[in-house]
């Protein structure tokens, strides 16, 4: 029986799941899929691992789910000491949800309850990002520029100022890749005083874009002069780390690579790695300490904010991750993977770049790799070659609108961070037959 329709990813008739094993996925039919983009970057340990399902099923066999305001349990508090460890101690609070779009939604109110706390009320603006995606709910639409998916709600979003992406790919006209901070941490500065340091409260990014930009680290030293920004008009930094963090970049914290500790930070993915919905927000004493003192308590999160069995389900996922040195893995092997990947694919005319961090690799495809130029729309590249790669068995995760929020072709690679070597060189010989295939 053929599956619902999809609208994206380039599977038009989606196939029933049936069964997951480490890297790989298998459907109704019988048929094999190498989990190559690990869902939407979520899976960090694969499929179906037994030392997480029986965690899980522990917790169950207990009990499913302690409410917040009556409960807390060893599973939430076994998992906030290692999040906050593998933060280094940076960070104080950890506050849970259940997506991504939670996180980011907590962490925007967290910003706004900080300087309510503080007597500062009129601090409610936000600054975000061209080519940036921070999720679904209105509050996370409202700081995303992707333009496809904002169009049927403009009209009722949050009034946000965009300042431009750090792209080295992609600079701005007449802006060399090496002055992108010099010039972003300006742009970010004018944009503050032209709207009233006194009426903006957070500074939100990713730092490294995900489906917005295909996978777009920040350039060094990016990161350190948008923070000097920031502090100096008392602006909170919020770091997106929903889709690169939780190690995937090969540091646990994105920002470690940058040396820099944003104020609030958002995980989502990667925590539990798909087995239960989770994710989280997180912020530096100095945010949390007005807030508790004024409060009492932070005003955001929802009936399964801290979900027991979720927690079970993280607590095992980073416990495996931990045991097995995968974050290192990650970074090594990483580095290997997208050396390996740009030579099999520098043969293409139309891949104009790849790159990436750890297990967190991009690929953009242009129509002229001397001007940059994308593809039509239309032609619905990395659509194209994503549905290729699907039907050869091969899960990777293309994106469009890159370029202008429009056009522009991308495709992901984010594998679990425990895939083997076999199975990473199996990918890049997939994607390579697909874009072989695509491209004529
Ligand atoms: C950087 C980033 N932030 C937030 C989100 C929203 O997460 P979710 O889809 O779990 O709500 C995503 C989802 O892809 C994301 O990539």
């Amino acid at each position: 029986m053929s599956g619902i329709r999809a609208s994206g990813f380039g599977v038009a008739d989606l196939p029933k799941i049936v069964r997951g094993r480490g890297s790989y996925l298998y459907d109704a039919d019988g048929k094999r899929y190498l989990d190559g983009s690990g869902g939407p970057a979520v899976f960090s340990v694969g499929h179906a691992h037994p030392e997480v399902n029986a965690a899980i099923m522990r917790q169950l066999e207990e009990v499913a789910y302690g409410y917040r305001y009556l409960y807390t349990s060893s599973a939430l508090e076994e998992l906030s000491a290692t999040v906050l460890d593998l933060c280094g101690g940076e960070y104080q609070e950890i506050i849970y949800s259940c997506s991504g779009s939670e996180a980011v939604e907590s962490a925007l109110k967290i910003a706004l309850q900080h300087f309510a706390a503080r007597g500062l009320p009129r601090k409610r603006h936000f600054i975000a990002r061209e080519r940036s995606w921070h999720g679904n709910t209105l509050g996370a639409l409202s700081v995303s520029s992707f333009a496809q998916r904002r169009k049927s709600f403009e009209g009722s979003l949050l009034d946000v100022s965009f300042v431009g992406a750090a792209n080295p790919y992609r600079p701005p006209a007449g802006i060399a890749p090496a002055d992108l901070p010099r010039v972003l941490a300006a742009e970010l500065e004018q944009t503050i005083l032209a709207r009233g340091p006194e009426t903006v409260a957070a500074f939100i990014f990713e730092p490294i874009v995900g489906a917005a930009g295909g996978v777009v680290p920040a350039p060094a030293g990016y990161v350190a002069a948008m923070q000097a920004v920031c502090r100096r008009h008392d602006v909170l930094m919020i770091a997106d780390e929903v889709m690169c963090g939780s190690g995937r970049s090969g540091s646990w914290r994105t920002l470690a690579h940058d040396g820099v500790v944003a104020d609030i930070m958002a995980i989502a993915k990667g925590l539990a790695g798909g087995y239960i919905p989770l994710a989280a927000t997180l912020c530096t004493g100095p945010v949390a300490a007005p807030i508790l003192s004024e409060h009492g308590s932070f005003q955001t999160g929802h009936t399964f904010t801290g979900h027991t069995a979720a927690c079970a389900a993280g607590l095992a996922v980073q416990g495996l991750i931990a045991r097995e040195g995968l974050v290192e893995r990650v970074r090594r092997r990483g580095a290997e993977f997208q050396t390996a990947l740009r030579s099999a694919l520098a043969r293409f005319e139309a891949v104009g770049d790849v790159r990436g961090r750890g297990f967190f690799v991009g690929v953009e495809f242009v129509a002229d790799r001397d001007t940059r130029a994308p593809f039509p729309r239309e032609r619905a590249l990395s659509f194209d070659i994503g549905g290729r790669a699907f039907r050869d068995g091969l899960i990777c995760y293309p994106c469009a609108g890159n370029v202008d929020g429009e056009s522009g072709d991308t495709l992901i690679l984010a594998p679990p961070y425990n895939a083997s070597d076999a199975e990473l060189a199996e990918i890049i010989e997939k994607l390579t037959s697909a874009v072989g295939a695509a491209l004529g």
